[in-house]
């Protein structure tokens, strides 16, 4: 096995942090979510796909902040346009800018039912202004949805804290099975507002599944004949798959889609973007959405940035080279090694699972595989995610790309012989 990372100042912060945060951090970032006692707890800093850990400690960074960072991190044009805005003009105002108009054009060039647009900040703010306006649109409150769309009270998945009248009128239905769909909307017939769905499927810890027998386009007939909007949950998908997204890739065309992380480069904002029709109810019928922050123009200076350099780079079809590299190679080494896992993913998007043996409950060799490969990647400095699938950059060299793929190839070696 690899040597173990010195993490001692990791450790101590979060020692510190227990003391005046419940639980030291929040959400996915928990040590839980890696492989506890192998991984860094907290980030110093971040250079094009490389990361620095508070104990010096240099990965190559294939999570990419869980999706904002597709270019790398401290990329100069974007960091500098958004110095500029802030040393020239200010960017918190009464009222909004003109940049919103640059950037919803820029939206409507790439993304095929991006006929209007607003801009908000995080992508639970997204998706929860397209569930509003959907409802706002129909008249009707049933949402059936499918996937992660964020931390708020009508789609979380962990409910506690959460009143029970908040998602009475939500319901899920399950990725590439169009009979769960089919059933969901003849129990609400008349009743449903909007199917929202991811347009890949990545639930945590599941593979990734691409849409199999023309499940997009069979979700969307679905929708419509039982008067329904569909909205795409693009925030991972957008600005990574594609310039516009997974609807531009797979050419299936939804009425209204959400995006988010990597449209920026990291700074945070969102977008609600849709056809005219459906989007106009927003103003039509007085639905409310504001924020104080959502009309600040930092981050929409960013986004702009963010578009131009990957449209003038053809940055996306980078990361699909590279990304193709990764698979490719990770896959002849599963092959190889014999070990029982697999890839799955979109390539700009890879994840490895390591599937049970056996139904036996007792039988927990799969856990073992898979924290004996994920300890072996972090200490040899690949940052990915045990439950998640990761992303690539597309500042990521080449030779970071080899170095990954014999860290891994050693890694499933590693596990092979230890665990086979
Ligand atoms: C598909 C999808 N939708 C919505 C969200 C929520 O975005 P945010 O965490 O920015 O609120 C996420 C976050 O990971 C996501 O992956």
């Amino acid at each position: 096995m690899s040597e173990k990372l010195n993490l001692t100042n990791s450790q101590k912060i979060y020692t510190e942090a227990l003391d005046f945060c419940p639980g030291a951090i929040m959400g996915i970032r928990k040590p839980s979510n890696f492989v506890p006692g192998e991984y860094p707890i907290f980030f110093k800093s971040g250079k094009g796909m490389r990361i620095w850990d508070v104990d010096g400690n240099e990965y190559l960074d294939f999570l990419a902040s869980y999706g904002p960072i597709i270019i790398g991190h401290q990329e100069e044009e974007i960091d500098n346009a958004v110095i500029e805005k802030i040393r020239t003009d200010s960017f918190c105002f009464n009222l909004a800018q003109p940049h919103q108009n640059e950037l919803l054009r820029l939206l409507q060039k790439h993304i095929p039912c991006a006929e209007m647009g607003v801009l908000v900040k995080t992508g639970s703010d997204a998706t929860s202004t397209a569930i509003r306006i959907a409802r706002v649109h129909t008249g009707r409150d049933m949402i059936l949805r499918c996937g992660y769309h964020g931390w708020h009270d009508w789609c979380i998945a962990v409910k506690n804290g959460i009143p029970a009248n908040c998602y009475k009128d939500v319901d899920g239905f399950h990725y590439n099975d169009i009979d769960s769909l089919k059933k969901k909307l003849e129990e609400y017939k008349g009743k449903v507002a909007a199917v929202i769905t991811t347009p890949i499927g990545h639930e945590l810890n599941e593979p990734i599944q691409e849409p199999q027998s023309d499940f997009l386009n069979k979700v969307k007939e679905l929708a419509h004949q039982h008067g329904a909007v569909l909205i795409f949950d693009e925030i991972r998908t957008g600005f990574r798959m594609s310039m516009g997204g997974a609807q531009k890739y797979y050419k299936v065309t939804p009425d209204m889609a959400v995006f988010g992380k990597a449209m920026a480069n990291g700074y945070a904002i969102s977008a609600v973007t849709g056809k005219r029709e459906v989007m106009m109810s927003l103003e039509d019928k007085h639905a409310f959405i504001s924020s104080t922050f959502f009309s600040n123009s930092l981050e929409m200076v960013a986004a702009i940035a963010t578009i131009k350099f990957l449209e003038r780079e053809k940055a996306l079809d980078a990361v699909w080279k590279k990304g193709e590299t990764i698979k490719q190679r990770s896959m002849a080494a599963i092959e190889k090694t014999g070990v029982n896992a697999f890839f799955s993913g979109i390539v700009p998007m890879p994840f490895f699972t390591f599937p049970k043996d056996s139904d036996d409950p007792t039988d927990k060799r799969y856990r073992d595989r898979r924290v004996l490969f994920f300890t072996e990647l972090v200490r040899n400095g690949v940052f990915m995610q045990p439950f998640h699938h990761g992303y690539i950059g597309y500042r990521h060299t080449d030779a970071d790309i080899e170095r990954a793929c014999s860290v891994i190839e050693e890694a499933f070696a590693v596990v092979a012989k230890a665990i086979p």
